[in-house]
Parts: C-alpha cells; structure tokens; sequence
C-alpha cells in the first residue's frame, strides 16, 4: 500500500428523524483506487449516509474511521478538511453566479479579503473544465446553461477541492449520454490517481460498467456488500427490493382511434420547425431525441411557457375541435416537468399541500376555508396508486428521499385530473419498482380516454408503454415508428 492509500469506513452508523430512524448500525467499507456503488431503494437513507460523512447531517451514534483512526465530522468544513467532497442529488448551483464562481464558491477567501482573483477562479476552472469535456465558458452565468451542464458544474466544484474521498450521488440522473460518457472517464481517472470512489445511482447498467464494489442498503442498513462482477442483475433488485413489478402493455383497438389534439406547423425561431403531429385519445406517445432535439422545448411551446411565432392547434372537446392558443391549452395538460425539484414542488411545505392543491375546488367551501379531513382523504387516496415512503403525511417534502419527492410532483399531477399529460423524464432518479408504478399509472390514465405525451431517455420505458414514437432532431419531427418500437430502431432514427 503506497502512503497515498485511504481506507474509508463507517462503523455503526445511527441517524434517528423525527418518527423515523433512517440509518441503524450502519456499516460501509470503502478503499482507494476502488469505485464504490452504493444501491437502494427509494428512501433506504444512500443519501443519509453520504450526508453524515459529507458533514451534512450528524449522525446519533457511531464512528468514522480514515486510516484505522476515528475522524470527527460536525459539518461540511470538517469533511473538507478530511478531504472529502460530495456531488449532491440535488443541484445546489447559485444560477446568478458565474462557472467560475459556482465552481470555487468552497475556496472564496472568506474572511479578512476583498478581492477574489477573478481571473485566477476562471483559469483553474477552465482547466476543470477541460478535464470534464465542457465546452461552456467559466465567465457564462449559471442560469443560462442546461440542467446536464449545470451538473458538470457542480461536479467541477468537487473536483476543485482535490478531494481523497469523492462521493457522486445519482450524478448522471440529468446528463446527456455525451456527458455520461465524459463523466465515466473522469471517474475512471480519479480511481487512477487512488481515491475512494463512492456511487450512489439508480441505474444497474452503470453500476456493472464502472464499479469495482457495490453495497446494498435497505431499510437503512448495509444488507450485501462484494465485488460487482460476482453478482448478477437479479440478485441485487432481490436484495434492494424483495421483487420486481411488472406492467403489462394492453394493446388498442386501432380502428377507433379519435384524435385528441392536432397540432399544425407549428414554428418557434431557431427553436422548432414545422412540427406536425396528432395525439389520439387513449395513446401513449413517446417523444425520443437527443439533447437540443428540441423535445423539452416542444412541450413549453405547446403550453405556452415559449412564445410560438407561428402555428395552430386544435383540441377536440366533447367531439368538436377548437383551435386553441397554447396558454389555453395549459389549462388542459399536466405537466411534470424534467426539473422536478425546482419547479414541481413547495419544498417547505407538508405532502399534504403540495398534493393537495390539485383539488382545492373539492376541499376548500365558498369562502376558502379547507375541509381537512376531506383534504387527508383525497390526498391518501392519491398517495395509495404510487408508494411513496414517508412518517406522516404533515412532513416537509424536502424531508423525503430524492425519488419519493419525485413521487409527490407525480402524484399531484395524477390528482389535478387533466385531459393531457405532458411527462418530461418522469422515472429519473426512481428505483426500479417505482419507475414501472410511474409507467404503470400512465398506462392506467390513458384508459380514460386521457393521452400521454412523454420525454425519456431510458428507452426500454419508451419501448414498454408507448404506442407510437416521434423521433425529434434539430427541432424537427424527422420520422415516426409506430410498428414494433425496439431500441435498435430508436437508437438508428435519432443518430442517423
Ligand atoms: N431531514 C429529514 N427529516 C426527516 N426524515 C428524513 C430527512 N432526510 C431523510 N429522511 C428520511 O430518511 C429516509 C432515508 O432517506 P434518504 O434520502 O437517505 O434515501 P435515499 O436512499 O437516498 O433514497 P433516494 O433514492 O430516493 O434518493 C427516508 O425515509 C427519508 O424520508
Ligand atoms: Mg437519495
């Protein structure tokens, strides 16, 4: 072992929240040189763990150890201190802020200086830049940049602190495969330069591809650790879950298909070309491309959120078509944005409101006031078509796992009962059971004579749900598969 070698473990680990004790006897063990998968449902506290060596959250009981000897980890300068960084969950970008400054915003001279050396910050950062294939520019603001992007910034600000010990929770959840690939090599490179690796993701694809080790949590502790290549995919949804859901794909009668919306040449500058396409009722259609394809876009230009220059739409209500102006339509569609956590949901307020507010014409009388007890009602009554995991229905969703808040912005949607869904990304970050509730539900929605329009980029979600594909590219429908979707198809049509 060269003097550069770090043995990481955590031994006992006890974190009790209020009503819910989220970590108990925790044991992980992890090396230098080694890239560490650390797997789970949603909820099984990955993120709990990580947290408390990150100095995020103190932990009720137990010990860190680097090197056989204890460490004392009270908050995020500590763990600094011991060299360790973390790659969040959650994106923690300050969108004001410049790259550069996003980047160093740990190493800015905190007390006693006036001056940051501006030009300084923007050097080093290019050259991180450059080590993650960035093509950005340090000076950029933050705001302007798209979610993957503002990911490899905050992955640059790990990188900045030269850490021993790097921890990635579900890094690649809003990157696109360019940018997945970019992110492997630098991984695969830090286990190079002999740093502990931790990885937190939800996809096993990628666990088999980079891992050397894995540990499985449930339920707050470490149920199976071991070498990724000894196990197989079927072994670890076991361990993580107990089973596999299954959804079955009814098949439609075609011959009765009624169209639902209708949208015609529809343009927006630079942005979207002449985009023709129908959504019937009852249909599921998946919209597949690459990042830029223009996917995300079509949905705000339909609804209204980007201002189209031309173009109609028309909607059939009751069997009659009216053209509609995309605000219009915003009336009829739920939207589940890509970016959930910022824009789906009120993370200072309880499940209950955040779920709620979707059937405040039920709950609330004349004057406003909220029937409560209605109010809990509609709301289990939601909760119970997707296992969210939670103490009590009171809590602050930001106290919920990443995948059960996601679950939440799901669930509201699901609730406020529209015409149209408009789903952008709507399993990432979930684990496996949870993805196929989430498809399974919209499988269900469509039987009510409702329609699904959804983004994703995991194809075998597309290929399990949808009836039809549109392949996007450069802001233009360029073809459309409805036969027998397979992912040699979609894989060929996009890159092509
Ligand atoms: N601040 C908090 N207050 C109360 N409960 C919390 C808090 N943070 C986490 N929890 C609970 O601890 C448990 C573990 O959550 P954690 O975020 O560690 O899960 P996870 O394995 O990272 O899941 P995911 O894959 O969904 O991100 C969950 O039941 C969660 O609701
Ligand atoms: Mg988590």
């Amino acid at each position: 072992m060269n003097d550069f070698s770090k043995i990481l473990e955590l031994k006992n680990i006890t974190k009790k929240f209020p009503g819910n004790l989220a970590l108990k006897n925790t044991n992980f063990k992890a090396i230098s040189g080694e890239i560490h998968a650390l797997l789970g449902a949603n909820g099984a506290g990955k993120s709990t763990l990580m947290n408390v060596l990150g100095g995020n959250i103190r932990m009720d009981d137990g010990e860190i150890l680097i090197n056989n000897s204890e460490i004392n980890i009270k908050n995020p300068r500590d763990a600094a201190l011991s060299k360790i960084a973390f790659v969040h969950q959650e994106l923690s970008i300050l969108p004001t802020m410049s790259v550069a400054e996003n980047i160093f915003i740990n190493k800015f001279p905190k007390r006693n200086a006036i001056f940051i050396d501006k030009k300084k910050i923007k050097e080093e950062s290019k050259i991180i830049l450059n080590k993650l294939g960035c093509n950005f520019s340090p000076g950029s603001t933050c705001e302007f940049l798209s979610t993957g992007e503002q990911q490899m910034v905050e992955i640059g600000r790990a990188l900045a602190e030269d850490p021993d010990i790097i921890i990635f929770d579900e890094p690649t959840s809003s990157l696109t495969n360019n940018e997945k690939e970019k992110l492997f090599d630098v991984i695969n490179n830090l286990k190079k330069e002999n740093k502990v690796i931790i990885y937190i993701s939800h996809f096993l694809d990628e666990v088999f591809r980079i891992s050397d080790k894995l540990s499985i949590m449930r339920n707050g502790e470490n149920v199976l650790t071991g070498y990724t290549n000894e196990f197989q995919v079927n072994d670890i949804i076991k361990a993580m879950l107990g089973s596999v859901k299954k959804i079955d794909k009814t098949k439609k009668n075609k011959s009765d298909k009624k169209v639902l919306l209708d949208v015609n040449n529809l343009n927006l500058e630079n942005v979207l070309k002449n985009i023709n396409f129908k959504i019937y009722e009852g249909e599921i259609l998946g919209i597949c491309g690459l990042l830029g394809s223009g996917r995300t876009e079509l949905f705000r230009a339909l609804i209204g959120l980007d201002k189209i220059n031309s173009g109609k739409i028309k909607l059939n209500l009751s069997n009659e078509f009216f053209e509609i102006k995309p605000k219009k339509l915003h009336n009829y569609v739920g939207y589940v944005t890509e970016d959930r956590r910022n824009e789906g949901l009120w993370l200072n307020m309880s499940i209950i409101k955040n779920i709620s507010i979707s059937f405040l014409d039920i709950i609330a009388n004349a004057l406003g006031f909220i029937n409560k007890k209605l109010e809990l009602s509609y709301v289990n009554n939601s909760i119970s078509n997707i296992d969210i995991k939670y103490t009590n229905e009171n809590q602050n969703v930001d106290t919920l796992s990443g995948g059960n808040q996601q679950k939440v912005v799901f669930t509201r949607w699901i609730a406020s009962d529209p015409l149209l869904f408009f789903l952008d990304e709507p399993t990432r970050g979930l684990d496996v059971n949870a993805k196929i509730d989430v498809l399974k539900i919209s499988t269900e929605i469509v039987k009510n004579k409702k329609s699904v329009l959804i983004i994703s980029s995991e194809y075998e979600d597309l290929i399990k749900i949808c009836d039809r594909l549109l392949i996007m590219k450069r802001g233009e429908i360029i073809n459309e598969i409805s036969e027998k979707i397979t992912e040699d198809k979609i894989l060929m049509e996009i890159s092509s």
